[in-house]
């Protein structure tokens, strides 16, 4: 790969190399043997390697290569809603929104037989009436939301995911065939669920053992598919601590300890939430006390959210190096709150960004580094103006690339150009001068004039930049995405 290398090794620190890295084409384990930021063309940059016959990508004129993404925290199932929220927030959002679609993502069993009717809603939804006609191949939703999400993810730059799935086991192992045979790199995790105070009847496990068992099948299918776990890795999943019983929690802290594996869960997103977790778990001290109780705080847990965290909490996340996906978007469309990044950052915690879809709206990360940005000026804006609170462009870039790889475990391996390091990156072309010369082609959203420096582009591609900008993206080497 030749032409210029753009990362964000550091929070202020915006890396704009021109050069050549070589890449071994170990299909899925592709990583970076040799870099040199001296040689200007491929003659000379084969010479230096000391390789022969290797085919040899220039990034665009307009251009550049850019470490592709990691979206800390993503539901899969919940693709088709992304957008559709009204005006609710996080607990009548799950009730009216999200649980309703997640179960009709389920596997063809008698249960989602009874649940699922025509438009695909739960019967509760439409007054119980299920409909009898519905024949459908079994997991045939499951096969069409995970497709597009997969593709649409890879298509915006994401190479790696953390992706909650459903209930369903057979559902969340078609997750897991689909991104392994379209070379996404992603952590998948079987939700648990299985309190019957806040669980709804038809979205829901039945029992502690039932909850762990399902987790161990997933996490056995996963495991097979990829036994050395880089590409594809099972992710233990307990939803939130309002939607598990004490007795599960503690079993998922367990397995996970066992079993060496990474968590993810949500916490503090919401007040409604905060307050429910005190009432339903009143021995504990606080929300991150039901976590660290069960053993699911550790330095591989990934919390999602984080919104209202005590001083307390934070120390506690501290200790055990958990880590946090802050999802600006979603926080913001379901109105849940600022997550004080800043404060996260400097006790010491790793801090990555998530989509959050389909509490957020949209699947691109870039998105994801825009609202982070935004929604850091509102909180210096209501904390009086302190700019300290402000994160930018470099900043945002950051946490999406190097902020994930320490999120996913990953720190060194992902996130940027040096040796040793996956080849998981994104090409950037801005706007499409050479077709638009010649009359054909389609413009990308960014313009740009000729007298902006390279810094300058990449602010105007965080801005205004979607999917039409990702010309083609790898992961481990391996071509995963081309826009044609
Ligand atoms: N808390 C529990 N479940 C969810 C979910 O699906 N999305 C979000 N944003 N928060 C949650
Ligand atoms: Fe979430």
């Amino acid at each position: 790969f030749l032409g210029r290398f753009i990362s964000a090794p550091g929070p202020n620190d915006l890396l704009i190399r021109e050069g050549a890295v070589l890449v071994s084409s170990t299909n899925g384990h592709g990583r970076i043997e040799k870099t040199s930021w001296t040689v200007r063309s491929s003659d000379e940059a084969l010479r230096l390697f000391n390789v022969g016959n290797v085919s040899v990508i220039h990034s665009p004129m307009n251009g550049f290569f850019f470490p592709g993404f990691i979206d800390t925290h993503i539901h899969a199932p919940q693709y088709p809603n992304a957008g559709i929220f009204g005006k609710s927030t996080l607990l009548d959002w799950l009730t009216t929104y999200t649980f309703p679609l997640e179960a009709s993502i389920g596997d063809e069993g008698p249960a989602a037989e009874s649940a699922v009717v025509a438009n695909g809603m739960p019967a509760e939804a439409t007054n119980g009436q299920p409909n009898k006609k519905r024949k459908v191949e079994p997991l045939s939703r499951a096969k069409t939301v995970y497709d597009k999400v997969i593709s649409r993810t890879l298509s915006y730059g994401t190479t790696t995911a953390s992706y909650f799935a459903t209930i369903s086991v057979p559902a969340t192992n078609v997750l897991a065939d689909l991104a392994h045979t379209k070379g996404q790199r992603a952590y998948i995790g079987r939700v648990c669920m299985d309190h019957p105070e806040t669980c709804p009847d038809f979205y829901r496990d039945e029992t502690p053992e039932q909850t762990i068992g399902s987790a161990i099948e997933s996490i056995e299918h996963i495991q097979n598919l990829d036994p050395k776990g880089n590409l594809l890795a099972p992710i233990v999943t307990p939803r939130f601590a309002p939607s598990c019983q004490a007795e599960s929690l503690a079993r998922l802290g367990q397995l996970a300890q066992d079993r060496n594996l990474r968590v993810q869960t949500h916490i503090s997103e919401n007040t409604g939430e905060v307050e429910l977790v005190k009432t339903l778990f009143p021995d504990r001290r606080s929300y991150a006390d039901v976590y660290d109780h069960a053993g699911l705080l550790t330095d591989r847990t990934i919390l999602a959210h984080a919104i209202h965290l005590s001083d307390n909490e934070i120390s506690t996340i501290v200790e055990r190096k958990s880590k946090v996906s802050h999802c600006p978007a979603s926080n913001s469309a379901l109105g849940s709150g600022f997550c004080p990044v800043r404060k996260l950052l400097d006790a010491g915690i790793d801090v990555s960004l998530g989509t959050d879809v389909s509490g957020g709206y949209s699947v691109s990360m870039l998105e994801s580094v825009r609202q982070a940005c935004l929604v850091s000026r509102q909180l210096g804006y209501v904390n009086g103006g302190e700019k300290k609170w402000n994160i930018g462009v470099t900043e945002g870039l950051w946490l999406a690339t190097v902020g994930g790889a320490k999120c996913v475990g990953m720190e060194g391996r992902l996130g940027g150009f040096e040796e040793g390091m996956f080849w998981d990156v994104q090409e950037i072309k801005l706007d499409d001068i050479d077709s638009a010369e010649q009359g054909v082609g389609c413009r990308g959203p960014v313009d740009i004039f000729g007298w902006e420096n390279w810094e300058e582009r990449v602010d105007k591609w965080v801005w205004n930049g979607d999917d039409r900008n990702v010309k083609r993206v790898w992961v481990g080497g391996r071509l995963v995405h081309e826009r044609r």
